[in-house]
């Protein structure tokens, strides 16, 4: 697929969301965020290290707005079976996808989600791969989440400490939310942080735990 076409069928899912969306894609939005109720969140996780800080800002995150009432799903993308994307178009950005995986298992969650939390550490100034090809399969779901409202929050780490270095994975993912039109409701941005665990003699696990208490 060309690249233009991305767009131009990006566009006309938005174009569909803002057909329906006079006083509609308010109300999914509303049905969605459910104010002042519980919400289902699907947090996604991109370490390979399991008891890695991501894991841990996710863990924390989610002990928060498990206090709160909120209903949680959580996915390992890295000890999941997820192919990378093939860009068969098969599924024209909005239909099933051939490939066969885990994803069809958290496709219903990415879906019914009235928030996605990202939580990865950084890897070569970049999300972590395994959480990059799951992303990437987002594309057979396309038009049935971008335009949709859901709230979004993003939980990295990173070793080093230097604040330019974390701007090109924050770009990222505050152009994806854009992209997708989701809004983002927080970002623990973790430096300094390299062994796993080290996170733990920090202040980023209470700012995590902190972000999920506030939904
Ligand atoms: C493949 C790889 C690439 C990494 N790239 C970076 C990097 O670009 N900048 C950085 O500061 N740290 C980098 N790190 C360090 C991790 O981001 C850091 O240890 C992080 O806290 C790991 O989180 P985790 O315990 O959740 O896996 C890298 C680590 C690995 C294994």
């Amino acid at each position: 697929m060309e690249r233009r076409d991305f767009f131009r069928k990006s566009l006309l899912a938005a174009a569909g969301s803002v057909v329906l969306g006079s006083g509609i894609v308010k109300a999914v939005g509303s049905l969605n965020t459910k104010n002042n109720s519980t919400m289902k969140i699907t947090v996604l996780t991109g370490s390979p290290r399991r008891n890695g800080n991501s894991a841990y800002l996710a863990e924390q995150f989610i002990k928060g707005a498990q206090e709160k009432g909120h209903e949680i799903y959580r996915f390992d993308c890295a000890f999941k079976q997820v192919e990378p994307c093939r860009a068969c178009n098969r599924c024209g950005m909005d239909g099933p996808c051939v490939i066969k995986d885990d994803f069809n298992e958290l496709r219903p969650h990415l879906l019914a989600a009235d928030m996605v939390v990202f939580a990865t550490p950084m890897y070569y100034f970049g999300i972590s791969a395994q959480m990059k090809r799951v992303i990437d399969r987002f594309y057979a779901i396309n038009g049935q989440i971008k335009g949709h409202y859901k709230k979004a929050a993003y939980l990295m780490t990173y070793a080093d400490t230097a604040k330019k270095e974390a701007e090109p994975i924050l770009l990222h993912y505050r152009t994806l939310m854009d992209y997708l039109g989701w809004e983002s409701v927080g970002e623990v941005v973790a430096s300094g942080v390299w062994t796993a665990g080290s996170i733990r003699n920090t202040r980023y696990g209470e700012q995590a735990y902190q972000l999920g208490k506030s939904l």
